[in-house]
């Protein structure tokens, strides 16, 4: 069965989403580890009141690589497949991303590549976009650069505020971040330049690199 390796910082809904979906078998892995740079993160806690393995590793003070290889070895320890980022507010170093190539799954609350950083959802509003949305992708050396592998579009109203756009996105999210992650686990998708091809369901092709 397939590992993966949650990293976050904050709320941890998405985390929960993914939770949810293995607990229910839609999601055929385990998640192996929790691992959070903020000891007061709400995700930490909700990840060891389900029983899982949940690590606070402190971030403050140190180098980005010498942080990252700290993480690296506990993903590694734990015999991680696949990482997904829920919300970990830490740009990952060239060392971190090298150490799971195309392995790093992102959500980010736009339509990449619009509205990149910090605070999409505020930048989505505050430009005047009818719509709005989030996308999960690879993560590259990049900031929110990476190969898409799936997005999700939602309207924006107008009578929306920051909360209640952000809201309507976020239920995207936790759809979108578990099917992506069932394609990656399936060895589903191809890497053509940018693009991520599916690959119809059933007998994997012999020419697939790894998953
Ligand atoms: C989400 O909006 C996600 O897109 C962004 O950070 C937020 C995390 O929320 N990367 P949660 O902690 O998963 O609830």
């Amino acid at each position: 069965m397939k590992h993966l390796g949650i990293l976050l910082s904050g709320r941890g809904s998405n985390f929960e989403a993914i939770a949810r979906d293995v607990e229910a078998g839609k999601i055929n892995a385990r998640i192996a580890i929790v691992i959070s740079n903020r000891e007061d993160a709400p995700g930490l806690r909700r990840a060891r009141e389900r029983g899982l393995k949940a690590v606070y590793l402190p971030s403050k003070g140190k180098d980005r690589e010498v942080y990252d290889r700290e993480v690296v070895a506990l993903l590694n320890e734990h015999r991680v497949d696949l990482v997904c980022l829920a919300g970990f507010m830490r740009v990952l170093s060239p060392y971190f991303v090298r150490a799971f190539p195309r392995r790093i799954l992102n959500i980010h609350p736009a339509l990449l590549p619009a509205f990149a950083g910090l605070d999409a959802q505020k930048q989505a509003l505050e430009y005047g976009v009818k719509f709005t949305g989030c996308t999960v992708h690879i993560v590259d050396e990049g900031v929110d650069t990476g190969p898409i592998v799936a997005q999700a579009v939602v309207p924006v109203l107008d009578d929306d505020t920051v909360e209640t756009l952000s809201a309507r996105i976020l239920k995207e999210e936790h759809r979108i971040y578990s099917e992506a992650i069932r394609l990656m686990l399936e060895g589903r998708i191809r890497i053509e330049g940018r693009r991520i091809l599916l690959e119809p369901p059933g007998p994997r092709p012999t020419s697939e690199g790894h998953s």
